[in-house]
């Protein structure tokens, strides 16, 4: 009896732990993200031309699992772990992120910037 009320109680944690991953995507907080992010882009032409044609169209739509543009709280934990080791989850690919973030001719110098713009860690540049 009892085994059978905990096996119940642990699918039922697990399902309200997936509706909250879901809502976390999907649910109104995640529109509101997504909406900040869309209005963000770098003031630098260049940078903004790379970031309109390839980061772009993954860190603005919560659906993919990225760290959305300017979603400080997302990308902190990130960033924690150093610019050295964001680049090379972009250089190599990261989860659901593809080699280089579909920017075939960015420079190292370039994705750092990027990340800088999207973290929001310091003044878009
Ligand atoms: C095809 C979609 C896609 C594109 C394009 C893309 N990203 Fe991502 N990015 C993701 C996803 C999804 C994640 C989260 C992966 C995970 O945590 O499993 C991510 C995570 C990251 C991370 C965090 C990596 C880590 O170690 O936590 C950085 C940095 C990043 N992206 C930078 C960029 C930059 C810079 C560009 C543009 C040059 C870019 N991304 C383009 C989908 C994309």
């Amino acid at each position: 009896m009892m085994r059978r009320c905990t096996g119940k109680i642990v699918l039922l944690a697990a399902l309200v732990m997936l509706v909250a991953a879901c809502e976390d995507r999907n649910g109104p907080a995640a529109a509101q993200r997504e909406l900040l992010s869309r209005q963000l882009v770098p003031t630098d032409k260049a940078l903004a031309a790379i970031y309109l044609r390839s980061c772009r169209s993954c860190h603005t739509v919560a659906a993919t699992g990225s760290p959305l543009t300017g979603d400080r709280a997302a990308w902190a934990p990130r960033m924690a772990k150093g610019m050295e080791v964001m680049l090379n989850s972009v250089i190599s690919g990261f989860g659901g992120m593809p080699p280089l973030g579909l920017c075939m001719d960015c420079s190292p110098d370039q994705f750092e910037s990027l990340i800088r713009f999207m973290a929001q860690t310091e003044h878009a540049p």
